[in-house]
């Protein structure tokens, strides 16, 4: 029972405002006997001195144990009913180098989304034979750096895209394997899944339409069909969904076999997470269980062998093992009243926000907070995270209880946060990204390194000043004249103690390799 009527139902108060939900919060994180919160062994009171807030931490041995963990699921899952899974790393949950690596020791394989992601795999070095590539509108220099390559599928999104695939495939001399992505008609968030006979979105193709579509595929000497692709939502619970889709597809698919060969068939990913401790989504073990009991099933209606299934998480892997730091700059009482009963809202401003964590905005997502510089003994208010941008909407935690006397200068971390709150972070208000940071046995590394003003002006061809050396011209020169980009990048990097944007990389990507599309995240 809410203490406040302005809480939604499902937060509870609190017994206690300075414990973590295990299911929330990384599995390291605890407190030392001061009160200060630890995580991956390391003080977070020393991660915000090294490395400034706001900061993306993330719990290393975590990420590393729930890629295990999701592989095991599924492989048990379906070897179980007699056939092989394969588990794709969703990179645009969160990507770099290292996750990369982390990933492929895991025995997973990856998911890119642009020229961009795929740029960062394979500078990773992952095998590209190991990558699967997404997108609804792949450039054509995309898709030949692609092919050229050698990645292991591309996943076809439109009829359109048929003839070109079969031509990056042509001008490079190889044959390509690809997938056809369709939309099945299930669309599923959280509890509830919606089944229709069309769904009214921008990726793949009407499953009507999959057997003409496999046939001008198979017409193509060059490309080489494995299965059909698709994709229900993010942030799913349950099993249901993910079942009535597959039924669906078994049906088409079933038909495909008896034009050829159809090896495989992928269910794409979406596996939800707790953002708070009201959140329950089944055990990854048992969903895999429940998919591969009906796909079974299916089959053997059907009457065609199993087909290697293949899927796609990326928030179940990375979304609990991060955690945002932030420091809290301002807090404002806001008196309102509730069906006519007076109430307090806390705001409590952070560091950063928005431009850090856009899911609130975007999704009206609910996230969880503690405090983490200190233990407090004060009785819990409601509170609202909200950041530093010019914008009210700028929210990054709707609704939670914080210990009441909250102040400026608190480090306070919110939860969950290792998924799609980096990649699709912005420079909203020119503020720069944060850096991005693994901690691990005690020790922490930075994975990527936090943006500086200086980053900002180097893409800004009128810029006459840097940032890091006020009163100098950003080209190093006494002339003034537009930004020699070398010498802002290299301010830019002097001012972060010469580490590399991408410190797994080693170095900055182009503006180009970054890619174009990114696919909306849910
Ligand atoms: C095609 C595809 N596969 C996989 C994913 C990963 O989803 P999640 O991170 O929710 O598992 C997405 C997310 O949008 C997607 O579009």
């Amino acid at each position: 029972m809410p203490d406040n009527p302005l809480a939604p139902a499902w937060l509870q108060l609190p017994g206690d405002a300075n414990a973590f939900a295990t299911e929330v919060w990384p599995a390291s994180l605890n407190r030392d006997a001061d009160g200060v919160a630890v995580i991956g062994g390391v003080r977070v009171d020393e991660l915000a001195a090294d490395y400034g807030t706001p900061l993306y931490v993330l719990d290393e041995e975590y990420v590393r144990s729930r890629a295990e963990r999701v592989r095991r699921a599924f492989t048990d899952a379906f070897e179980r009913v007699g056939t092989a899974a394969e588990v794709y790393y969703a990179g645009k949950a969160f990507l770099s180098t290292d996750i990369a690596r982390w990933m492929t020791e895991a025995g997973l394989r990856i998911d890119v989304a642009s020229g961009g992601e795929l740029a960062v795999a394979l500078a990773a070095g992952v095998d590209a034979s190991r990558l699967g590539f997404h997108g609804n509108n792949k450039s054509d220099e995309e898709l030949d750096r692609a092919v050229g390559a050698g990645v292991g599928t591309i996943v076809i999104d439109s009829e359109q895209e048929i003839p070109r695939v079969a031509a990056a495939a042509s001008a490079r001399g190889r044959s390509q394997r690809v997938r056809l992505r369709v939309r099945t008609g299930v669309h599923a968030h959280t509890h509830d899944f919606l089944a229709t006979a069309h769904e009214d979105q921008k990726f793949g193709v009407a499953l009507e339409d999959a057997e003409r579509l496999v046939a001008d595929i198979r017409s193509h000497s060059n490309l080489e069909f494995v299965g059909l692709h698709c994709h229900i939502g993010s942030q799913i619970f349950g099993a249901d969904g993910f079942a009535e889709s597959a039924a669906r597809l078994i049906a088409v698919h079933a038909r495909l076999v008896a034009g050829g060969q159809v090896p495989e068939l992928n269910l794409g990913g979406g596996f939800g997470i707790a953002y708070n401790a009201a959140d329950d989504p089944d055990r990854i073990e048992d969903l895999a269980q429940r998919v591969a009991s009906v796909l079974a099933a299916e089959c053997e209606t059907a009457q065609i062998p199993l087909p290697t299934i293949a899927f796609e998480p990326g928030r179940y892997i990375v979304g609990p093992a991060g955690i945002t730091l932030y420091t809290v700059g301002t807090t404002k009482p806001v008196a309102l009243e509730a069906d006519g009963t007076p109430a307090r809202r806390l705001y409590v401003s952070v560091d950063g926000g928005m431009s850090d964590n856009a899911r609130t905005a975007l999704y009206g997502a609910d996230y969880s907070t503690r405090i983490l510089g200190r233990a407090s003994s004060a009785d819990p208010v409601l509170v609202r995270v909200a950041g530093k941008h010019c914008e009210s909407g700028d929210i990054v935690v709707n609704d939670d209880y914080l210990p009441g006397d909250v102040a400026p200068g608190d480090l306070i971390g919110v939860a969950a946060t290792g998924a799609y709150c980096w990649s699709l972070s912005s420079n909203y208000n020119y503020l720069p990204r944060p850096a991005v940071v693994a901690v691990r046995d005690g020790a922490s590394r930075m994975l990527v390194r936090g943006e500086t003003v200086d980053d900002l002006l180097a893409r800004d061809l009128g810029a006459r000043h840097s940032a890091a050396l006020p009163g100098t011209h950003v080209d190093g020169t006494d002339a003034p004249g537009p930004l020699g980009r070398a010498r802002a990048l290299q301010l830019g990097a002097e001012a972060v103690s010469g580490l590399g944007r991408d410190a797994g990389a080693g170095g900055r990507l182009d503006r180009q390799e970054r890619g174009h599309a990114e696919e909306n995240a849910e």
